[in-house]
């Protein structure tokens, strides 16, 4: 079973770990990631054994500084101001690779371009010390639901995995926002963290969405982030035996039948709904209900990362694509 240490307690070993070839669980601000060296191919491949995630599903590498991020990928100008703007921070910007750069093949699943983030707080702290990026996907078994707190990391991953660095909740709650490059302008491939208004507002012109050509960001497909219940979006009223999943004030007819139930924001406001969705569709999860019905959430700000995460967990579970 993994070891559980505090932040305070755990760089060295953490960093230990890693340059055995090892992963480790670590907070970020948006979820837990499983960590490995991205320039160490047994490192890396050992994250995918880990979490089940299919080979052709890239990771994201996390950087300590600007400095590391540009001996990485090439950054536009547009990328470059959005990383002086958001990071470290939930932003994850898609970028041709350098040739060379040392990053390990299986990260990129052989893409010649590059997902780079510069995470805040003991994730950036341990890259710095190890000197090389870390490859870290969310830390969760492939399909699940991302985890958001140590806990969660160890009850899910933990016969597999030696450490778990516990920061607490994760603040943010959601994945990073992703974006790509894309000639003059910049496509958004995943919302997150930073709502897309605020990018937009940060680079003065709007984001490409949806339509990019293939599969550009495998994990957003179909089933991801999915609990053993189903789910019903936009649920006005709560059916037998359903458990219920709130937002704000106003509730579904027949909530107080419902199997169990949890508000994600009282107040309304998408920032604490989005630092509670993962842990709260979890614990909906576990009250043994068949069905999670939830609210309407609004798409306004982090409105649209919520409802992307919500949509998924309520798509059909049989898409091999479907996992980071
Ligand atoms: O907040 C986050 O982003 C968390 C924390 C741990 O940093 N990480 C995370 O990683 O959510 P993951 O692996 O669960 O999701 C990364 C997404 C996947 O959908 C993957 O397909 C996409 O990024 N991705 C990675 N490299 C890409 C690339 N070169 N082009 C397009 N999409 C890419
Ligand atoms: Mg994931």
């Amino acid at each position: 079973m993994a070891e559980i240490l505090a932040v305070s307690e755990a760089l060295e070993r953490a960093l230990a770990l890693l340059r055995d070839g090892d992963v480790v669980a670590i907070p970020t601000e948006t979820v837990y990631g499983l960590a490995g060296d991205a320039t160490n191919g047994i490192g890396v491949a050992r994250i995918f054994e880990t979490k089940g995630r299919p080979r052709f599903n890239p990771l994201i590498a996390h950087v300590a500084d600007m400095a590391m991020a540009e001996r990485i990928a090439l950054f536009d100008p547009l990328s470059k101001k959005l990383a002086l703007a958001f990071w470290p921070g939930p932003l994850t910007l898609v970028l041709p690779q350098r040739t060379g750069n040392g990053i390990h093949p299986l990260v990129t699943a052989g893409l010649d371009t590059i997902a780079l983030r510069m995470p805040r707080g003991f994730g950036g702290e341990l890259i710095a010390r190890l000197g090389r990026p870390l490859a870290a996907p969310s830390a969760n078994s492939s399909g699940k639901i991302s985890a958001t707190t140590a806990q969660a990391v160890a009850a899910d991953l933990g016969a597999r995995i030696k450490l778990v660095v516990d920061g607490g909740a994760t603040p943010v709650g959601l994945e990073s926002t992703i974006v790509k490059a894309e000639g003059e302008r910049l496509r958004l491939l995943r919302p997150g963290g930073i709502a897309a208004e605020d990018i937009e507002a940060a680079i003065g012109m709007e984001l490409l969405r949806g339509g990019a050509a293939g599969v550009e960001a495998p994990g957003m497909l179909a089933s991801h982030y999915a609990p053993d219940a189903a789910m019903r979006l936009n649920a006005g009223t709560v059916g037998e035996g359903e458990a219920l999943l709130g937002f704000g004030i106003r509730r579904a007819e027949g909530w107080r039948h419902a199997a169990a139930f949890l508000n994600l924001s009282e107040t309304g406001d998408l920032r604490e709904a989005a630092s509670n969705l993962f842990a709260y569709m979890q614990v909906l999860d576990s009250s043994g209900a068949r069905i999670i019905a939830v609210e309407p959430v609004p798409f306004d700000g982090l409105g649209e990362a919520i409802n992307d995460r919500l949509s998924r967990a309520a798509s059909p579970r049989d898409n091999i694509l479907a996992a980071t």
